[in-house]
């Protein structure tokens, strides 16, 4: 195992000298002063609104995101309106991006904001990943584009973005992806050059083009469960509650039956009798 002060230097000392670092700057940065994406989160440094769109970034594509994140802020402009909806309609709001439970724990995050951190988010990496949803790249991402914090975040875009430019073998752990990434950032500038590579990564280099795959895949099994469960909520949006008895005619009860209790031990649906429905 080498220290990671030995990975850099072997960085350093392979072909990734400062002359290759400022040329790939300056590619990517030429790149994006003509070709930049119009995006709505670009025109805030608001943390509520840069932590609302990299939560539905997560695990949506960005059209997608784009009208739902303008939908969401008009409806919860800040945590404190976040904090007091009723589930139902927030769970209604985000309906259409999938993974329910992000806006669950978002309005969790809320409400922790506005009753233990006077409505502040926390200004570190370490103290963000304690609050629901917030992982190390999102936790790095909300510094980088609302504070433009000099931090290193990769995502699969960034990923294929050095493993392709670099030639990196597949055998390069994440830790030493992490490394190469803080090596070529140009600190002053972490929220234009983010932005920048993720440009350049759904523009220029995409995964069909450089045969480089995500490194995680959704597994088929996940992505049923996960059908059914925006098929329960999709219906109790529409039809307030149901009897669990209904939802049998479509759906085997052995299948749909553990479903449902995940829901409701998630916070996501309560059951009253044999009525299922959205909490208030
Ligand atoms: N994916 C994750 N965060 C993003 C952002 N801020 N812009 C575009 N795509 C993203």
């Amino acid at each position: 195992m080498h220290t990671p002060k030995r990975n850099l230097q072997q960085i350093r000392s392979s072909s990734i000298t400062s002359t290759t670092i400022l040329a790939f700057r300056k590619k990517i940065f030429s790149f994006y002063k003509k070709n930049a994406r119009d995006l709505p989160w670009r025109k805030t440094t608001n943390p509520y609104n840069i932590l609302v769109s990299e939560v539905m970034l997560q695990q949506t594509q960005v059209d997608r995101v784009k009208e739902k994140y303008i939908l969401w802020i008009k409806q919860f402009p800040d945590f404190e309106t976040l904090a007091k909806a009723p589930l139902s309609h927030v769970l209604t709001v985000w309906s259409g991006l999938g993974y329910n439970s992000r806006a669950k724990r978002l309005q969790d995050l809320a409400k922790i904001v506005v009753t233990d951190l006077h409505g502040v988010l926390p200004d570190g990496p370490e103290e963000l990943q304690k609050l629901p949803g917030i992982g190390p790249y999102t936790s790095k991402s909300i510094l980088i584009f609302a504070k433009n914090r000099p931090l290193a975040t990769v995502d699969t875009n960034i990923r294929r973005i050095l493993m392709h430019e670099f030639s990196l073998p597949t055998t390069y752990s994440e830790k030493q992806i992490e490394e190469l990434a803080l090596l070529l950032l140009p600190r002053r500038r972490s929220r234009d050059w983010h932005n920048a590579l993720m440009d350049y990564g759904s523009l220029v280099l995409t995964s069909k083009k450089t045969g480089i795959a995500p490194k995680t895949k959704q597994s088929t099994f996940q992505g049923s469960t996960r059908w059914y469960r925006g098929q329960i909520l999709k219906l109790l949006t529409e039809k307030k509650n149901v009897t669990k008895k209904s939802i049998y005619t479509n759906y085997e009860k052995e299948l749909i039956d553990p479903i449902i209790k995940n829901l409701i031990s998630e916070g996501l649906i309560c059951e009253k009798k044999d009525r299922i429905s959205l909490p208030t």
